[in-house]
Formats: C-alpha cells, structure tokens, sequence
C-alpha cells in the first residue's frame, strides 16, 4: 500500500526543509517523521522519500541502513534498548537482557507476543557512568537494578497502580 504522511507531518517536512540548504541534507529528519506516524521505514516509505526529496531509493536506503534508529521491519509499541558495551555489562547488563528476555517473553531481537514491545541490543549509548541502562523509546533509564526495571516495565505495561 502506497504511503503518505498525514497533513501535518507534510507540513513539518515543508518546515524541515526550509531549514536545510538542500532536499538531500534534510534526509535524517524527513526519515524521523515518517518513522514516527508509520512505527517503521517499509519500503514504500523509502519510495516516498526518494521521490519526496528528489533522490534515489538506493542513496534513502543506505541511510535506513545504516542507522540502528532506523527500524527497517515492524516494531512494538515501544522498544528497549539494552546497552550491551563494556561498562553496562561489567554492571549487569546481561542480567538486565536475560531477565527482559523472561519478562517479555522474547529474546533480544524480536517483539513481545502481545506487540507491546520490541526488545534490541544496543553499542554504547554515552551514559557508561550510569551504567547499566536502558533506553525505551525516547527516554534513558539508568542506574538500573532488576527491580527497578520490574517497575519500570510494569509502568510502560499500564500495570502500575
Ligand atoms: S557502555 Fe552502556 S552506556 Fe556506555
């Protein structure tokens, strides 16, 4: 199915545009907006935003590629992002990934069966001194215990009283 962006993410990218010198260096945030009302970049996004900025799919898709921001399949509602580098796992985040995998039901890599999340591994996201962390989907949670994640898991899942 063909996409489009609604109205007002048209004219966000009108704005976005009269920001850049050029279609092409406003490619990064035009992708953004698309991911943000389509939840991944499909290939008929890439097609739109070829044809929108005037460029080929092949130099939209090495972008896509090229950046893990960029979800290239369907995700879940929201996704979580395990720090896997030197400082988060001398703290425990394998501990944190496996006792995620459990509580979602899902290895690293996949979606929750109920969609609710998509769990990934993540390279170094500059907050070692907080280490171990997370991201879900904007925000960092850091300093993190088991515990704590449980409670901030629950809250993501409307559990929370
Ligand atoms: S190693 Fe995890 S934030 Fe840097």
């Amino acid at each position: 199915m063909a996409f489009a962006l609604t109205p007002e993410r048209e004219r966000e990218v009108e704005e976005l545009l009269s920001h850049y010198p050029n279609r092409r260096a406003a490619l990064i945030p035009v992708l953004w907006v698309c991911q943000r009302q389509h939840g991944w970049i499909s290939p008929e996004v890439i097609d739109w935003v070829a044809r929108r900025l005037e460029l080929s799919t092949a130099v939209v898709k090495g972008v896509v590629t090229f950046y893990t921001m960029f979800f290239e399949e369907p995700v879940g509602e929201h996704v979580i992002w395990v720090c896997r580098t030197l400082s988060c796992d001398l703290r425990g985040a394998k501990a944190i990934q496996e006792h995620l995998e459990e509580k979602l039901g899902c290895k690293a890599g996949h979606t929750s069966k109920d969609g609710k999340f998509t769990l990934l591994k993540a390279e170094c996201l500059a907050a070692c001194g907080q280490a171990p962390m997370v991201q879900i989907d904007d925000d960092y949670f850091e300093n993190l215990t088991l515990a704590k994640l449980d409670g901030i898991i629950e809250r993501f899942r409307g559990e929370a009283s």
